[in-house]
């Protein structure tokens, strides 16, 4: 075989596998007699997503970093071809991968099972690989295997869902409004109609709402290929949209101000349940004037920025526990996907604070000459 055709086989062969009951890579005997003279990378098992240890071994030294699954993939693929001997175990099969260093190699695979190698760490996933959603929006391949560009996606629907799985009371879920506002390609939408009415067989009504009639379309289609009743996609601005009293809102990566759009439709039908991820922080960001105080922050353009998430992100919640909601914040998939991965969850208590002076005194401190957009939206 060819360096690239060994490269093409590598590339299907890592995108092709999430490796979730373990791996092993070693890569020895180097083209060039370098400084690196072997790489040992294995998966670390009990992670909640999926990790793995590169040690480079140099002289009587080893260095060690973390790997997600993508940077895995990455890496191989790069350096595969300094190293004349590359080892890629599995439970269920070995390759061994010899190459000669300049243009001929060849891939030995030996089927035999290796799992006293492994711990067995399954990871089920609530929307496992199979769900037939997955593939029609790309997610997989024809043959149900998360595809290697998708990787990222395939994690960020399953922990959404297991958030949401996880917040919601089972005896709230019969009967239940979800509303998805910028529901997309309806990733979301999909994953958590399919969990709550195919795995749990509550009967929840789910609507994705978005401004670009294609995917509205294309959804519509999905779902009905998928043989679900009691999902509906509809074309629009989120604006317009009527919630009925006690619904479920979510809204994941809804530009700027939908996130505040979103928010906003929750409290004011009392929603139970507002869990939205938000995107870009753009309003807030250009509100900012900097005060004596916080310019040292504010006066780099990185720090502004993150500072105006931060920012809008507190009001937010301020607001929402305004209107008697519980909140919290937190990350829910690590920065290698999106940096946009902060979650704001709120479930209604019925317990209004009054959070009036510390936004006064936020507004103040970082110079903000107007509300914020979801205060303008309550105070209309
Ligand atoms: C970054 S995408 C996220 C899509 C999806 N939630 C996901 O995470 O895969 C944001 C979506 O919000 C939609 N959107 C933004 N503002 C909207 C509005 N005012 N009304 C309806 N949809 C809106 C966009 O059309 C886009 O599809």
């Amino acid at each position: 075989m060819t360096t690239q055709e060994i490269n093409s086989w590598l590339e299907k062969f890592l995108g092709d596998s999430e490796f979730e009951n373990g791996l092993k890579v070693v890569l020895s005997n180097p083209v060039k007699k370098g400084a690196v003279t072997k790489i040992l990378i294995t998966r670390n098992p009990g992670q909640g997503g999926t990790t793995f240890t590169k040690n480079e071994f140099v002289k009587d030294q080893c260095f060690t970093a973390i790997l997600t699954r993508d940077e895995l993939y990455s890496t191989v693929l790069e350096i595969w071809s300094q190293y004349k001997q590359v080892n890629i175990m599995m439970p269920e099969v070995t390759i061994q991968l010899l190459y000669n260093g300049k243009n001929k190699g060849k891939i030995l695979q030996d089927d035999a099972s290796n799992t006293k190698l492994f711990t067995k760490t399954e990871k089920s996933y609530l929307i496992p690989k199979e769900t037939p959603f997955l593939q029609h929006l790309g997610v997989t391949t024809s043959q149900g295997q998360v595809k290697a560009t998708m990787q990222g996606k395939f994690r960020q629907i399953n922990k959404f869902v297991e958030i949401i799985q996880s917040t919601v009371k089972q005896s709230d879920l019969n009967g239940l409004n979800i509303y998805d506002f910028g529901c997309g390609k309806g990733y979301l939408t999909m994953g958590l109609h399919h969990l709550f009415t195919q795995k749990l067989n509550e009967k929840v009504i789910t609507t994705g709402i978005d401004l670009k009639a294609k995917v509205i379309e294309d959804n519509e289609a999905t779902a009905q290929a998928c043989g679900y009743s009691d999902i509906q996609f509809r074309y629009g601005d989120i604006t317009n949209v009527e919630v009925p009293h006690g619904s479920m809102m979510i809204a994941l990566h809804a530009c700027d101000i939908a996130t505040d759009i979103a928010i906003h439709k929750g409290i004011i039908s009392q929603a139970k349940y507002i869990i939205v991820s938000p995107c870009c922080h753009k309003q807030v960001r250009r509100s900012m004037v900097h005060q004596p105080l916080t310019k040292p922050i504010t006066n780099h353009g990185i720090l502004l920025e993150r500072q105006a998430e931060i920012l809008t992100d507190t009001i937010r919640c301020l607001l929402l526990e305004q209107y008697g909601y519980r909140t919290d914040i937190f990350e829910f998939v690590s920065t290698e996907h999106t940096s946009k991965n902060l979650i704001i969850r709120a479930v209604y208590t019925g317990n209004n604070k009054d959070n009036k002076e510390q936004i006064n005194n936020l507004m103040e401190t970082f110079g903000l000459r107007g509300l914020q957009y979801l205060d303008q939206l309550l105070s209309a």
